[in-house]
């Protein structure tokens, strides 16, 4: 744990067990974790000043509610609720990452956050006000991205997940944010704009700038006698 590795001569006073999860490094972090989920950090889960710099470009005032999509170990969840005034659910379809998140959150009694078990497919985005996404799909069609071998992995599902999620986005109003952190960023409907990024343009600010158009059926011909 490493509650009894941190040194606490040399940091600053610590009031709860929320502000001395921030106090950790991305190491001290990850070996609360179980070893395998340990062990996976660096290349699947954000690091924590991401998490915190994404947090606070998607809370822009309390209460509102984040998505985190695929949420693996509950990382960028625990982070952003012990550093912003947000409420953070995440959704994650592998059983051993949902508990790992769980456990930790529990751990450390961090509150306004919610791990889900399931898949992304099956969750409407009405009851969220923005939105994280940490490259979650691209392990379908790239192998070495592949975490584990608990889900089934397909090229179409990467197309099925994909676009469930731009639709979902499609959906919200104008001004929704939603923030990326690598992929290519297919998710991202084309109604949203980039406004910002950071860490090598990796992370991404994304708003709903303009309202998606229906393409209409061609009307009756309002001139007929120039047919
Ligand atoms: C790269 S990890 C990011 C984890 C976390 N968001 C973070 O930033 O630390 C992507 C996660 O998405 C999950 N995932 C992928 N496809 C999913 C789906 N269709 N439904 C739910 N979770 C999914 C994976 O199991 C994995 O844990």
């Amino acid at each position: 744990m490493p509650t009894r590795l941190y040194s606490h001569s040399a940091s600053p006073r610590i009031e709860s067990d929320s502000e001395f999860l921030t106090a950790f490094r991305d190491f001290e972090f990850d070996r609360d974790y179980p070893v395998d989920v340990c062990e996976q950090s660096a290349c699947h889960w954000t690091p924590i000043d991401v998490c915190q710099m994404a947090a606070g470009w998607l809370i822009e005032k309390p209460g509102m509610r984040v998505l985190d999509i695929g949420c693996g170990p509950g990382k960028f969840c625990a982070i952003g609720a012990t550093t912003t005034l947000g409420h953070f659910t995440g959704v994650e379809q592998r059983g051993r990452l949902v508990k790992a998140a769980r456990e930790m959150l529990a751990r450390h009694r961090i509150a306004r956050v919610e791990i889900v078990h399931g898949n992304i497919t099956a969750v409407s985005f009405d009851a969220f006000d923005a939105f994280y996404l940490f490259n979650p799909f691209e392990e379908n069609i790239l192998p070495m991205l592949q975490i584990d071998h608990e889900v089934e992995m397909e090229p179409q599902l990467y197309d099925d997940y994909t676009l469930h999620v731009q639709t979902q986005l499609e959906r919200k109003p104008l001004g929704t944010r939603v923030v990326t952190y690598y992929g290519s960023c297919a998710e991202v409907p084309e109604c949203y704009a980039c406004v910002k990024t950071a860490y090598d343009g990796t992370l991404k600010l994304w708003v709903k700038t303009r309202v998606e158009v229906e393409e209409e059926e061609p009307g009756p011909c309002r001139f007929p006698h120039l047919i």
